[in-house]
Order: C-alpha cells, then structure tokens, then sequence
C-alpha cells in the first residue's frame, strides 16, 4: 500500500531526524550542542556546496538526448557510434566562454559546444564552439587570449582596450573576430545556432585507412541572433535566458535537433593542400570539402539535478574511441593534455567515476584508489599478470590513429602553405558570404566595441585591423569611431 505522506528527513548517515527547524540546546533559550549532529551536518555541507567554477566556459546549460546515425560513413570510420542504424544517448552543455558562473547568457562571446556520446566503445566527447574557427593556433597564447576576456588585474572588470590590444597584436585571430562581431557572435538561444568541431581530426576505417575530419552540427531549428541592442536589454532583464528557453524547450517536448555533417580530406591531402588543414585559424572552403551527413543530434530531456549532471560534467577532447582521433593541430594536443588535468583540479582525481561521466560500456581499467573513488577494483591490481586481468588487445584495437613525424625541437609558427595569411578567410566572410545588411550591422558593432573605453596605440591598430580584414569596413569603423 502506497501512503500520499511525504518521505521522513534522515541525515546522510539514513538515520531518521527529529525535527528540520530545531538545533538541539538545554531548554529552549539555552545554548547550542556540539553532538547535534545533524545540525552540524547541515552547516558543514552548506560551507562546501560551490566547487571552482571551469576556467573558461563557466556559465552554462544542457540536457541529454540521443544520436542516430542516418548515413553509411562506414568506408571513412570504423566508429561504434558512427555505423549505420546506430542511436548512442548523449549529453550536452552550452556554454559562454568569458563570463562567470552567474554571468548573463547573452554577453557577446563564443558558445561552447560539448557533447559526451556514451558509446559501446568508451565516452567519445566532441567539445567544439559554434565557431568553425578560433582566436589563436598556438596553444602557448591561449591563456593569455582567455585572460585578456576575463578581468583586469586592478579594477576587476572587463576591459575592451585589453581584449583589442591582444587581437591587434595577434592577427591570426582576424577570422574567429570577424565572425564574432557578426550576427552569429550572440545567438538568439542555444537552440539557433551549429556547433562545429573547429579543428580537424582523424577517422580511421576498418582497413586502417586514414581520413581527417571536421565536423559540423548544423541546427535544425534555423539560424537566428540578437541584435547588440536587444542583448544588452536581456542582459538586465533575465540573465538565464538561454538557459531558461533550452529548460523551458525541453520541459514542453519541442526536442532541438542538430543534423551532424562532416568534411572528410584524404589523409595524403592534407600534405598539399593549399590551407595548412590543422590550422585552426582556417575552415576548409565547402567548395573543396563539400558536407556529408552522418546523422541526428536530438536533445530531449533536461537534467534533474544541475550540480551533479551539468557542473559535475567533465568533457574532454582526448576521449577519441577506436576509429577516430586526434590531428597536428597544436591547439588540440595541447587541448588533450589540457582538459583532464583541468578535471582532475576542478572535480577530483576520479572524476570519471561521477555517474554523468561514467561510460556506459565496460570498464576495466588498472586505475586504484585515489579520493572519492566509487567503484570496487578487484585482484589482480597490476598487469602483466597470470591472473586472469585484463590485458589489452593490439589486435582488435591496433594503434591505427597516428601520423609520422621527424625534425628537430623548435618554437615556430607552422610552415606556411599557398594561401595561408591572416586575413584572407575573415574578407572572404564579411565581403562574400554577409549580405549588406549583416555587415552593417558588424560594423555598427564593432564601432560600439572599441568605443567603449580603446585607447591609443590600440584603436590606431584597430583601425588598421579591419582595413586588412576589409579596406571598405575598416575606413567605415575608422570614420565612426572618435579619434579615428
Ligand atoms: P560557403 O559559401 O560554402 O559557406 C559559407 C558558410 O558561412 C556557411 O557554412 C554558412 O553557414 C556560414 N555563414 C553564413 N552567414 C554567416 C555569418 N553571418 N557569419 C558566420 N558564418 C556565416 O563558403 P566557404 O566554405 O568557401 O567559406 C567562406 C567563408 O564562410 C569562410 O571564410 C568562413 O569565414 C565562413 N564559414 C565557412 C565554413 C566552412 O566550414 N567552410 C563554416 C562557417 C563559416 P550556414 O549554411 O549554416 O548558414
Ligand atoms: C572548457 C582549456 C581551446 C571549447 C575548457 C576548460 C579548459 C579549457 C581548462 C575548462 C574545463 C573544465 O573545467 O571542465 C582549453 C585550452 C585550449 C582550449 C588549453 C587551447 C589550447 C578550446 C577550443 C574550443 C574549446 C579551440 C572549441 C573548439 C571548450 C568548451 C569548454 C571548454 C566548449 C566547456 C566544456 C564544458 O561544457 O564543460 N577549455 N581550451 N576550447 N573549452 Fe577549451
């Protein structure tokens, strides 16, 4: 018989509390008692509910849902998740990149892009931005690229000659800046906008045969964006809004979708083609690599507890399964080191024993201990062993997803290709693929960026920024903008 009265409150011991409003004290005015246990509990939990924030991409959102495969990429991927027929459950998060955790959802910035697909082959995470691009190719700038969006060191606020005095000086990150002043810099929710692998990486087939990829999820929902004025109004009005509407979505059954397309370039291309194609500060034109779809990212359900699904959430671009892999892309080397580490700061050495990051398939790795650790390791705790533990197969799982390499230790940029320069793909955006209509409003934009507090040299160097992204554009912003 099933009873409509509410479950008694225990303690986290299950032990059965007495009263929710009352500490224990000798009589009622008296003074409070150390062995109250519970109380003290309650007290102490509270003091430790926050864990650090992500560095970047603090403020977020996401849910779960499901991938299907709708096409036979099998001749470029050996994949479990990517056969045929397949559906593999999945999570997401959105994310801002600049802001904190309490930021609003609709300042200017990147989205982040992450997906955590629990294969029958261990967790394969795609953790890309709804950028096809990015501000810098090396990974030794990235720090100083996010601490230059973040807050200054004296009044603790954001600073626009700080973020434009690194741009400026960095001219590779011309293209990812080009797109961000444009319409798709603030997207209208989560929901309007692609998400995109932004770097190359590698599939192998069955045979072993070796093919990069980028992949592009394109929103099914159709693009759509805020305009800088009506951010700026949202900003004060409802800080969550991205994450109320992707709640409020999936709350109602109108599940977003996104259909998965790839780019696929033969593994010897890639040593002529005219882009360096690991260059992250590059697409790769559609016309060369044209779109071949793969399948359906369905969003369908929201999470029940915020902290252990979504802040909990550790996605890492290392988590490449058997089929695919990591490229030479610099960036994403360094982003395989990265991310685990960050993991392993932020949520503790064995954070993938958090269910949210627990694979669904099997695991039987030779990991022990440690804090916080869940799961029972069982004898024998080493390996080589004639115990009957695990050993890996080289046979089934060949060391398939490697390139060859040779030359000595040096700190340079990439060997330049043909068509390799900092401005040509951001003219290519603002002066071919934006209508009139979309580039004034990136100039209107980017007037009001640098007019909010760019000091000299810097707005000088602005000026000439955008004079080689766009002479036409750059004169326009230069005309507008006090003191150029
Ligand atoms: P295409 O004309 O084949 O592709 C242009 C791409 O730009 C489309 O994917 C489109 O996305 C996207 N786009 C359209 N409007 C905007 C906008 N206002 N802001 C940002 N992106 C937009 O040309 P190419 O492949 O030769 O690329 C030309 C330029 O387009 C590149 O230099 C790059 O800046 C940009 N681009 C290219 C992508 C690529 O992978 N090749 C991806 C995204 C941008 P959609 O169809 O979803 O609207
Ligand atoms: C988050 C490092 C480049 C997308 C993070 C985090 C770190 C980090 C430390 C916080 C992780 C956490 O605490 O959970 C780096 C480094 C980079 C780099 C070192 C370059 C060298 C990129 C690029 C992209 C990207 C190029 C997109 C293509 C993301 C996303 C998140 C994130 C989406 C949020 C993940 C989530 O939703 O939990 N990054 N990053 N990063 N990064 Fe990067």
């Amino acid at each position: 018989m099933t009873s409509d009265k509410p479950k008694h409150t225990t303690t986290d011991a299950g032990i059965p509390a007495t009263s929710d409003e009352h500490s224990l004290t000798i009589g009622p005015n008296g003074p409070i008692l150390l062995n109250d246990h519970y109380l003290i509990e309650q007290m102490a939990n509270f003091n430790r509910e926050r864990i650090p924030e992500r560095q970047p991409h603090a403020k977020g959102g996401g849910g779960f849902g499901h991938f299907e495969v709708t096409h036979d990429v099998s001749k470029y991927t050996k994949a479990a998740v990517f056969q045929p027929g397949t559906t593999t459950e999945t999570l997401m998060r959105f994310s801002t990149v600049a802001g904190e955790r309490g930021s609003p959802d609709t300042w200017r910035d990147p989205r982040g892009f992450s997906i955590k697909f629990y294969t029958t082959e261990g967790n394969f995470d795609m953790v890309g931005n709804n950028t096809p691009v990015f501000f810098v190719r090396d990974p030794m700038k990235f720090q100083h690229f996010i601490r230059s969006q973040k807050r200054r060191a004296d009044t603790n606020l954001r600073d626009h000659d700080m973020q434009w005095d690194f741009w400026t000086l960095s001219p590779e990150s011309a293209h990812q800046v080009a797109w961000l002043m444009g319409d798709r810099g603030i997207p209208k929710t989560w929901r309007h906008m692609n998400g995109y692998s932004s770097h190359t990486y590698m599939w192998i087939n069955a045979t072993g045969e070796r093919f990069w990829v980028k992949y592009h999820f394109k929103t099914d929902q159709g693009i759509d964006f805020l305009t800088q004025e009506e951010a700026d109004k949202m900003a004060g009005a409802d800080a969550d809004y991205h994450t109320r509407d992707l709640y409020q979505a999936l709350k109602n059954g109108d599940h977003p979708s996104w259909t998965l397309k790839v780019q696929i370039m033969p593994f010897e291309e890639a040593k002529t083609y005219r882009y360096n194609p690991f260059d992250l500060t590059k697409v790769w034109p559609h016309a060369d690599y044209p779109m071949i779809e793969v399948g359906k990212l369905i969003l369908d359900r929201n999470p029940t507890d915020y902290h252990t699904e979504i802040e909990q959430a550790a996605f890492e671009p290392n988590n490449m399964v058997p089929g695919t892999g990591l490229s030479p892309d610099k960036m994403l080397l360094a982003r395989g080191f990265s991310y685990a580490d960050a993991h392993r700061a932020r949520l503790g050495v064995n954070y993938k024993q958090i269910p949210v990051n627990s694979p669904k398939s099997p695991v039987h790795s030779y990991t022990k201990d440690g804090a916080m650790r869940m799961h029972n390791v069982t004898d024998p705790v080493y390996a080589p062993n004639s115990k009957g533990g695990p050993s890996a197969d080289a046979e089934r799982y060949p060391m398939d997803n490697t390139w060859e390499v040779s030359g000595d230790f040096v700190r340079t940029a990439y060997t330049l290709r043909k068509d390799d320069d900092d401005w040509g793909q951001a003219h290519t955006l603002v002066r071919e693929v934006m209508s009139d209509a979309q580039r004034d409003r990136l100039v209107s934009n980017v007037i009001g960026h640098l007019s909010d507090g760019v000091t000299e040299p810097v707005l000088q160097r602005a000026f000439e920024y955008w004079r080689n992204i766009d002479q036409e554009v750059g004169d326009r912003i230069a005309k507008c903008v006090k003191g150029g």
